[in-house]
């Protein structure tokens, strides 16, 4: 089967894993974690037809004829997307290990939300975890990006 990632088709070889292993394992693509691997974590965060979805709780072959994004998906030509820019601009993040999560699913809250307030964005990121306790400068870097 086919899956389109990031504007790109991909020939997938075992569609009855999960995405989240597809994406990193078959395709290489490494930006989507595995925390817990069961849904609660927020790490493996994709976006599915513009919703964020944990990819450790999908398998593949769910994933047909929709749209998927990844963390690698989101610059165009060498420019970083707002949300990643003001990430980088707020030092929102320690180890990292759980920023493509929170910056996918920020994209996702700002297309559904523009102006979203600091009660909006905490529930709207509450299935994202941070283990290095960034959510300070998360909460400005999300900011600033809805300010952008
Ligand atoms: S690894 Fe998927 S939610 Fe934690
Ligand atoms: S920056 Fe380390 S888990 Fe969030």
């Amino acid at each position: 089967m086919k899956l389109k990632i990031n504007n790109t088709e991909y020939e997938i070889r075992n569609p009855t894993r999960t995405l989240l292993s597809v994406l990193r394992d078959e395709l290489n693509l490494l930006g989507a974690k595995e925390g817990c691997g069961i849904g609660v974590c927020g790490a493996c965060t994709v976006l599915i037809d513009d919703k964020p979805q944990s990819s450790c709780l999908m398998l593949a072959v769910q994933c047909a004829e929709k749209e998927i994004v990844t963390i690698e998906g989101l610059a165009r030509e060498g420019v970083l997307h707002r949300v990643q820019q003001a990430f980088y601009d707020h030092a929102a993040f320690q180890c990292a290990y759980c920023t493509p999560g929170f910056i996918l699913a920020t994209v996702a809250l700002l297309n559904e939300n523009s102006a979203p307030s600091d009660d909006d964005i905490r529930e709207y990121l509450s299935g994202n975890l941070c283990r290095c306790g960034s959510y300070v400068n998360i909460l400005r870097a999300v900011r600033a990006a809805s300010d952008a």
